[in-house]
């Protein structure tokens, strides 16, 4: 079968795509794109400056794919910062090679360089999202991948008339990389963002953003499918439509049971389907997203606006605002979250370990490290049952495949060494945090509970944590300390949902289980970009299984060197 390579250029894009589509109705097609890393001049909040991009696009290329599918993605690099694109949700099953967090599953790819990411996309459909896993590049290097259920496969929800992506992130008027190095310098956060952005545009509450404001528009009376993802670096947000409800019907590319809110709450690297229906008087209607926090640390408060735009109606007419939680609204935070179940049917079954091989239990931690050349004399750090990770200067999958001696240890804790009150009265004791590149080895197969507890060391806050090729299931959460004699019994062992990143509310636990099915090295980090540059990291081994079809693929060839 003849396939193309797709230059994801607006409307040409569209039609190649259409012609794929109709053309290729076989079921396992390959996609194919070339996605160039470029820096190109773009201007907000009336601040140009140079961003690096795919395709000179912001936010870039939507891949799009069909459950069952090979992509190919071939990326090559003419900025001058390193690059590796991570695939963020997408299992890739014994495939780490393809998954690309920078110096754990590969080198990054150098100036000038190439490097093709080839992966299938099997068992999963819905939305996930892709983004540049080095530094903090992912500020504007990301985009949607869109996975359309098999050929002939209905979604389990009244078929959409049309379909949008709405991609929330993140604006800083100054050079992100240049405001995170002054700030590591210094030991401290780096300067909140400038603005919140809805498909990249902060929308008209901000100056010089009248063209910056991205409309959709709709007809009466009609069910639309938004795809929305947090591609933000560090807040957490909620999203609202002045006057429409929404109806969640998935989460992180997995079904789930269909409920209707005014407003949802999406942490960075989570995704969220939502169908609404146009059947309020014509007019203009902002959609509009802003941060949730609930803990005291500065947040960047500013609201980003989009316009649902119903057919007809003139541009003159001005917007109603929705009505959004207030930003520490943590009631409304774990009420909407426990609204959040699976689908659960026989064709998308929710298939949670019941018999638990391996119990884990990590910290998290925000700490301060003595540092004499700092402001303050120290520099804010972060770590997981007391371990601030250390990058490796060589790939982990490498190591792990090629036997590379000395370049990690599998030693990491399956518990805190000396257990505390960990959410009581605000810590400030010296835990003696070490540093290491200490990962926890998994056998193939096993099944894992992993309870997540956030502690006051410094302060409390909400973590989104993510990991690498999985799902999980969170079958429980709390606020305050979990407990192991009480807890469980609480948990939801039937209708959990499965997703690939969570929020661990502030203060609180999170317990999510999965079966390590799934040989590699992956990553499992705090998506906060804040968090995770701190330490707030580490990673699993997952051991081979018996058979060679149970065991990690051969590296590609054009696998970039380091
Ligand atoms: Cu979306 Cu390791 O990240």
């Amino acid at each position: 079968m003849a396939t193309r390579w797709i230059w994801p250029r607006g409307c040409l894009f569209f039609s190649i795509c259409f012609v794929i589509f109709v053309s290729c109705p076989v079921d396992a097609a390959v996609k194919k794109y070339q996605f160039d890393i470029q820096v190109k001049n773009v201007s907000r909040l009336c601040h140009a400056k140079p961003i690096v991009t795919v395709n000179g696009m912001f936010p870039g290329p939507t891949i799009y794919v069909r459950e069952g599918d090979q992509v190919l993605v071939n990326v090559t690099n003419f900025a001058q910062y390193n690059m590796s694109i991570h695939w963020h949700g997408l299992k890739q099953f014994r495939n780490g090679w393809a998954d690309g967090p920078a110096y754990i599953t590969q080198c990054p790819i150098k100036t000038g360089q190439s490097y093709a990411y080839n992966f299938n996309v099997t068992g999963q459909r819905g939305t996930l999202w892709w983004h540049a896993h080095i530094l903090w590049l992912r500020a504007t290097v990301h985009g949607a991948i869109v996975i359309m259920p098999k050929e002939g496969t209905p979604f389990p929800f009244p078929q959409p008339y049309q379909e949008a992506n709405i991609i929330l992130g993140e604006w800083w008027n100054a050079d992100v990389e240049t405001i995170v190095n002054q700030a590591n310098k210094l030991g401290l956060p780096p300067q909140t963002s400038d603005a919140h952005t809805i498909n990249g545009k902060p929308g008209p509450l901000f100056p010089c953003s009248e063209k910056y404001t991205f409309a959709m528009e709709v007809e009466s009376g009609k069910t639309y499918l938004l795809r929305i993802i947090n591609a933000a670096l560090d807040d957490e947000l909620f999203f609202a439509i002045a006057g429409h409800n929404m109806t969640v019907v998935e989460i992180d590319a997995v079904y789930t049971k269909p409920f209707t809110t005014q407003a949802l709450l999406i942490a960075p690297g989570q995704t969220t389907n939502v169908l609404i229906t146009s059947d309020q008087s014509p007019s203009r209607y902002f959609m509009a997203a802003k941060p949730f926090m609930d803990a005291p640390i500065p947040v960047d408060n500013k609201t980003a606006t989009a316009i649902l735009q119903y057919k007809g109606i003139p541009n003159t007419v001005l917007p109603t605002l929705p009505q959004l939680p207030a930003p520490n609204n943590t009631k409304f935070a774990l009420n909407y979250n426990s609204k959040l179940k699976s689908l659960n049917t026989p064709q998308f079954p929710a298939n949670v370990p019941l018999q638990i091989d391996r119990h884990l239990f990590y910290t998290i931690s925000l700490g301060q490290n003595p540092c004499p050349t700092c402001q303050n004399g120290t520099q804010l750090t972060a770590s997981l049952n007391n371990i601030t990770f250390v990058m490796p200067k060589v790939g982990l999958l490498q190591a792990h495949y090629f036997n590379i001696s000395r370049v990690f240890r599998t030693d990491f804790p399956d518990r805190p060494l000396t257990p505390f009150n960990y959410t009581g009265a605000p810590l400030t004791a010296n835990l003696d945090t070490s540093q290491g590149t200490r990962l926890s080895k998994l056998a193939f197969n096993s099944t894992v509970e992993l309870v997540l507890q956030d502690t006051n060391l410094l302060t409390v806050e909400s973590h989104p944590f993510h990991l690498h090729g999985y799902n999980f299931f969170v079958v429980g959460s709390g606020i305050g300390n979990f407990d192991p004699k009480k807890d469980p019994a609480k948990f939801n062992l039937v209708d959990p949902p499965e997703r690939n990143t969570v929020g661990v509310p502030t203060g609180g636990w999170t317990a999510i289980r999965f079966r390590a099915d799934n040989p590699g090295v992956w990553f499992m980090h705090c998506h906060l970009e804040l968090h995770t540059m701190w330490g707030l990291k580490m990673a699993f081994v997952v051991e081979n299984g018996k058979s060679p079809t149970e065991s990690v693929l051969p590296p590609p060839r054009d696998l970039p060197p380091c």
